[in-house]
């Protein structure tokens, strides 16, 4: 932070400079409009007035200008260095990181992709719980802590010492932001109130993920699937004639660890002009309802008649107070669903998804077979399509069906038809483009080796991310009592002797799973 210091000096100065020319500027014109008002008045009349006037006006125009310049002149330079090569997004942005499991990780490791230095906080002896849980190599920290860790380091605490308070309190001195998802109530029982945070640093932001915002459930743990369930996913998703369903991705955790990210940097933006920090709340309910947006969209649409871009529509199936799961319906104005291709029999990914977007409605009906439905009255136009919609689907199957997800693919999108194949993890993995930005990238790690891992899905120009492995437990201990929160040796002997740091925690992760590391998710 000393370099961003006496960058805020300079554009401090470059300001006041430009304040003070734009000040002599508009003293000059106004200097000049009288004189031109007094003076020659006395001596000319008309036209000679005017001139003097247009002379006047001419001048408080260039004051203008040179205003509007120098605002843009309290802007840095721009950078004559190559794109990527003038350092990250969040260089200079130091985040003590509080958080576990995955909703705060997701955020901190996305912050430190973006350049921010990363300092974990763990419990001495077992650290962040994920290291331990779905172990796949025994002793070996887990992919589950491994790949939502990456780029920062780790330093082992018992917060709930003296001593260890003595470090978190320069850590918070120290750092522009506090990110956690613990528990409610946990950082207050730790001692950390948001006072105290504030009165130790009041540019200190403190971003938390929590799995309800204030009200009847302020209180409660929540893991991913609670969140899904809460924030209105599962009722939503799966099919009518079955129980709601969770999602694979991760809404509740890393979707709200987007959500947190996204608050923090407008809380680092906006501290640019007030100097204070700010709580930031992330609720993983709110995160998940926020990404249901349709969903509730279409609760109000009910209210006014059936729904009837829902295949139950066409079925004849009535709608009940709800909005209901909808299956593999398109959420949006272009029906579409899931449909078989060449080898579903044996292949679980053997699908694709198959919009049939307006525009394109004439080239579906050519590559299916079916030119007459161009024109046809039950076809031709999309309302008259909607009730239809489970047979067009079946009869686009029938066309599917002979052909690979891949063929479809190529086919359909040289028509410019939407369609999406059904990708297995596997495929993924072993997808060359997306090796080729970035997206998935091989990490090498000290006990485990190499592995796979997504990397940053948010690309900026002139900000690239390098994917470093995740800390061992502990790892930077000593560097950062050292290095960054400046203490003696001497210090540093009691603060270890103290226990606050563990014992020989470093670089080990815990060999067994507990009963609640398995519960947990
Ligand atoms: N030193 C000492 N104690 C520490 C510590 C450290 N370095 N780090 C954490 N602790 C303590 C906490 O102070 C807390 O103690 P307390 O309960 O006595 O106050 C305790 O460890 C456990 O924290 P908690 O958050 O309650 O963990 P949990 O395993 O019981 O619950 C969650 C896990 C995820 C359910 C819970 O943290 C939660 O609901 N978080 C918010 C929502 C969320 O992010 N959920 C998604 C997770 S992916």
């Amino acid at each position: 932070m000393a370099k961003k210091k006496k960058d805020t000096k300079g554009k401090d100065k470059e300001k006041a400079r430009a304040k003070a020319r734009e000040k002599e500027l508009k003293a000059l014109a106004k200097a000049s409009m009288s004189k031109a008002a007094k003076g020659k008045a006395e001596k000319t009349k008309g036209k000679d007035k005017d001139r003097a006037k247009a002379k006047a006006k001419d001048l408080v125009k260039a004051a203008r200008k040179a205003d509007s310049k120098a605002k843009d002149s309290a802007a840095p330079r721009i950078s004559k260095k190559p794109w990527g090569q003038d350092g990250k997004a969040l260089d200079g942005v130091r985040i003590l990181d509080f958080t576990h499991v995955q909703s705060g990780p997701t955020c901190t490791q996305l912050l430190a992709w973006f350049g921010a230095d990363v300092i974990k906080v763990e419990r001495p002896g077992s650290g962040d719980i994920t290291r331990g849980q779905l172990q796949d190599i025994p002793g070996v920290d887990s992919l589950y802590f491994t790949m939502l860790n990456h780029n920062k380091r780790s330093i082992t605490l018992d917060s709930k010492s003296k001593e260890g308070m003595k470090v978190l309190e320069r850590l918070v001195k120290t750092c522009d932001v506090l990110v956690e998802n613990f528990a409610p109530g946990a950082l207050d029982r730790m001692g950390l109130t948001w006072e105290r945070i504030h009165a130790w640093n009041p540019r200190m932001i403190v971003a938390s993920v929590k799995g309800f915002g204030p009200g009847p459930y302020e209180d409660c743990k929540v893991y991913e699937n609670v969140a899904q369930c809460a924030g209105g996913a599962a009722s939503t998703t799966g099919f009518l004639d079955g129980p709601p369903l969770v999602t694979g991705a991760q809404i509740g955790d890393s979707g709200t660890g987007l959500h947190l990210a996204l608050g923090i940097v407008c809380a680092l933006y906006q501290r640019n002009r007030t100097g204070r920090g700010q709580r930031v709340l992330a609720s993983m309910q709110d995160g998940v309802l926020n990404l249901c947006r349709v969903k509730l969209r279409d609760q109000q649409r009910l209210a006014h008649g059936p729904l009837k871009e829902y295949t139950q529509y066409g079925q004849g199936i009535p709608f009940g107070e709800a909005t209901p799961r909808a299956g593999n319906d398109s959420g949006g104005g272009q029906p579409g669903v899931i449909l078989k291709c060449k080898g579903w029999e044996t292949d679980p990914n053997a699908y694709i998804y198959f919009i049939t977007q307006a525009p394109v409605w004439d080239k579906i009906c050519d590559l299916i077979g079916e030119p007459e439905w161009k024109t046809h009255p039950d076809y031709a136009k999309p309302p008259a399509r909607l009730p239809r919609l489970k047979q067009i689907f079946e009869r686009i199957e029938q066309w599917t069906m002979t052909k690979t997800k891949f063929e479809v693919m190529n086919e359909c999108n040289a028509l410019d038809i939407p369609v999406g194949p059904i990708l297995s993890m596997k495929e993924l993995a072993e997808e060359q483009s997306l090796r080729e930005t970035g997206t998935v990238v091989e990490v090498d790690h000290p006990t485990r080796g190499k592995y796979l891992s997504v990397g940053n899905p948010i690309k900026l120009s002139d900000s690239i991310s390098e994917v470093k492995r995740s800390p061992l437990l502990g790892e930077h201990t000593d560097e950062i009592l050292a290095k960054v929160l400046k203490f003696t040796p001497r210090e540093i002997a009691e603060i270890k002797a103290s226990g606050a740091t563990g014992e020989a925690a470093k670089g080990e992760a815990p060999k067994v799973e507990t009963p609640k590391a398995q519960a947990a998710e």
